[in-house]
C-alpha cells in the first residue's frame, strides 16, 4: 500500500459516472506539469522538494542546531502560509503537551507562534510567559509588509533589544523574498541571517521551503524524512495509473461538488491533526474560493465534534461531504482497564485497545453519515510520522493544484485577501488610502 490511499468504498459512485471527472483530473495535472495554466509563475512548488539541494538542507539543520543549543524558546512570526505548515507539522509529530513537558524538564526548545493575529492579550501574555527564557526569533514573510507579522516583529524586536542589546540581531533569522521587501532591507541592514522564499512558490505551497523547514527542524523533527515523503509523493503521483491518489481525490471532490455538496469537512480522529486541518483549509480555501466558485473547506475533530456538530452533519442541510483521515497504524498501546463492578457497563470492551474503539467509532460514523446523505471519502494514511506527513502535504498540494484547474480558476493567487487589507489601511489612516477612507467612513 502507498503512504496515502483514497478509499472510495463508502461512496456510492459508479465507475462510469466518475470516469469523466478522472479524465478532467488527468488533463488538469498535465496542464500543471506543462506550465501553461493560470498562475504558472507560481508552480515552483511542484518540483521544489524533489530538487532541494543537500547544501540548503544542511544549512537549515545547522541553524536549527544553533537555535536549539542557545535558546529555550523559538518565536515564529508569520501568518497564513508563512506559519500554518510548520504549526501543523509540530502539532502532528511532537508528543502532545510537548512545550509543557519541556518547561517541567527545564530543557528542550519550545516553539511559539505569533504574528498570525493582532490580539494584544495574546502577544502580552506570550512575552510575559517567556520573559526569563533564552529566546531566538524566526520572522517569516515573503512580502515583508504583511501587517500582522510586521506589527508582531516590531514588538518582538523591542523585546529582544531590551533583553540582549544590539547583539539581539544574532538571535534573529528572517525568511523572506530574495531581493524585495521591507524585511529583506531590514535584515541586510542588521546583518541578520536570511533564508529565501522562492519567487515561484506561494505561501500556502511553501511548507517544504525554509518557511516550513527551519521551524520544523528547530523543533527537533527530522526534515530529511519529511522531504523523503514529499519526494516519494512527487514521483509516485506523477504516474498515469488509475490509482493515482491525487487525481482520484480531486475527481471525487468535483463529482460531489457538482451534485450539490458545496462544503468539504476534513475529519480527524486525533487532536494532533487539528492544525493540519488549518493548513489544509488555507490551501484549498485560498486556492479555489474565487470567481464565485469553490468548495468551502471546513474541519471537524471527531469524536469530539460528534457531540456538537454531529447533529448537523447527520441531519442538517444536505450540502456537506466529509474527507476522513484514517491513520491505519495509530495504536499507542492503551487498553481499557478491567473493573469487576462494571458500573459504567464498559466490560464488553475488555480486550479491545482504545485505538480499536476509536477506529470502530470512525467506521460507525462513516456509515451513519453516508446513510444520512453526507458522503465520506476516506484518506488512508499508513502511519503518522515524518515520512508519511511529508507525503500527505505533497499529496494535498498536488490534488489542490489539479482541483483548481478542474474548477477553471487560478489556484495560485489570492486577490480576495487584498480587500480587507485595503479597508484596514484606509481606516487606520495609512498614507495613500485617503479617498477610500472617506468613502468607508461615509
Ligand atoms: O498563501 C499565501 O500566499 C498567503 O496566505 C500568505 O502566506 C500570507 O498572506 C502571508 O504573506 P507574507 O508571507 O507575504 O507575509
Amino acid at each position: 500500500m502507498r503512504a496515502v490511499n483514497v478509499n472510495a468504498n463508502y461512496l456510492s459512485v459508479d465507475e462510469d459516472a466518475l470516469a469523466p471527472y478522472l479524465k478532467r483530473a488527468e488533463q488538469a495535472q498535465q496542464k500543471l506539469y506543462m506550465g501553461d495554466g493560470a498562475g504558472n509563475d507560481f508552480i515552483g512548488w511542484v518540483n521544489y522538494a524533489a530538487e532541494l539541494s543537500d547544501e540548503l538542507i544542511a544549512d537549515i539543520e545547522q541553524t536549527a542546531k544553533r537555535i536549539r543549543e542557545t535558546a529555550d524558546v523559538l518565536l515564529v512570526i508569520g501568518i497564513g502560509g508563512s506559519y500554518l505548515g510548520a504549526q501543523s507539522a509540530l502539532k502532528a509529530l511532537l508528543p502532545p503537551f510537548d512545550n509543557e513537558v519541556k518547561i517541567k524538564a527545564k530543557s528542550g526548545l519550545r516553539v511559539y507562534f505569533l504574528g498570525h493575529q493582532m490580539s494584544d492579550r495574546y502577544i502580552n501574555a506570550l512575552l510575559e510567559h517567556i520573559a526569563d527564557d533564552e529566546v531566538y526569533v524566526n520572522v517569516i514573510s515573503k512580502s515583508g509588509t504583511t501587517t500582522e507579522p510586521a506589527v508582531a516583529f516590531r514588538i518582538v524586536r523591542q523585546f529582544m533589544q531590551d533583553k540582549y542589546g544590539d547583539s539581539c540581531y544574532k538571535r534573529i533569522v528572517a525568511t523572506t523574498d530574495k531581493v524585495r521587501g521591507a524585511l529583506k532591507t531590514f535584515a541586510d541592514s542588521k546583518a541578520i541571517k536570511t533564508y529565501q522564499i522562492p519567487d515561484d512558490v506561494g505561501g500556502r505551497y511553501s511548507v517544504f521551503t525554509p518557511v516550513g523547514l527551519l521551524p520544523i527542524a528547530a523543533a527537533g523533527i527530522d526534515i530529511r524524512a519529511l522531504l523523503d515523503g514529499a519526494r516519494a509523493a512527487h514521483g509516485e503521483l506523477k504516474s498515469a495509473d488509475a490509482d493515482n491518489a491525487a487525481r482520484h481525490y480531486a475527481a471525487l471532490r468535483h463529482y460531489l461538488y457538482e451534485r450539490g455538496h458545496n462544503v468539504e469537512v476534513l475529519v480527524n480522529y486525533h487532536p494532533q491533526l487539528c492544525d493540519l486541518a488549518e493548513w489544509w483549509k488555507q490551501l484549498f480555501g485560498e486556492s479555489e474560493g474565487k470567481d464565485g466558485k469553490g468548495i468551502l473547506p471546513h474541519a471537524m475533530n471527531f469524536t469530539t465534534d460528534l457531540h456538537s456538530l454531529g447533529q448537523y452533519v447527520q441531519d442538517g442541510e444536505r450540502i456537506l461531504f466529509e474527507t476522513v483521515i484514517d491513520v491505519l497504524d495509530d495504536d499507542a498501546g492503551l487498553t481499557l482497564p478491567a473493573d469487576e463492578e462494571n458500573l459504567d457497563g464498559l466490560n464488553y470492551l475488555l480486550g479491545k485497545s482504545i485505538s480499536e474503539i476509536n477506529r470502530t467509532a470512525m467506521l460507525a460514523t462513516i456509515l451513519a453519515h453516508g446513510e444520512g446523505g453526507a458522503p465520506n471519502i476516506v484518506l488512508q494514511l499508513a502511519k503518522l510520522d515524518e515520512y508519511h506527513l511529508g507525503y500527505l502535504y505533497y499529496f494535498f498540494m498536488l490534488a489542490c493544484g489539479i482541483s483548481g484547474y478542474m474548477l477553471a480558476v487560478n489556484p495560485f493567487n489570492q486577490p480576495g485577501v487584498e480587500d480587507y487589507k485595503r479597508n484596514m489601511f484606509a481606516l487606520l489612516g495609512k498614507p495613500g488610502y485617503e479617498e477610500l477612507a472617506k468613502k468607508l467612513k461615509k
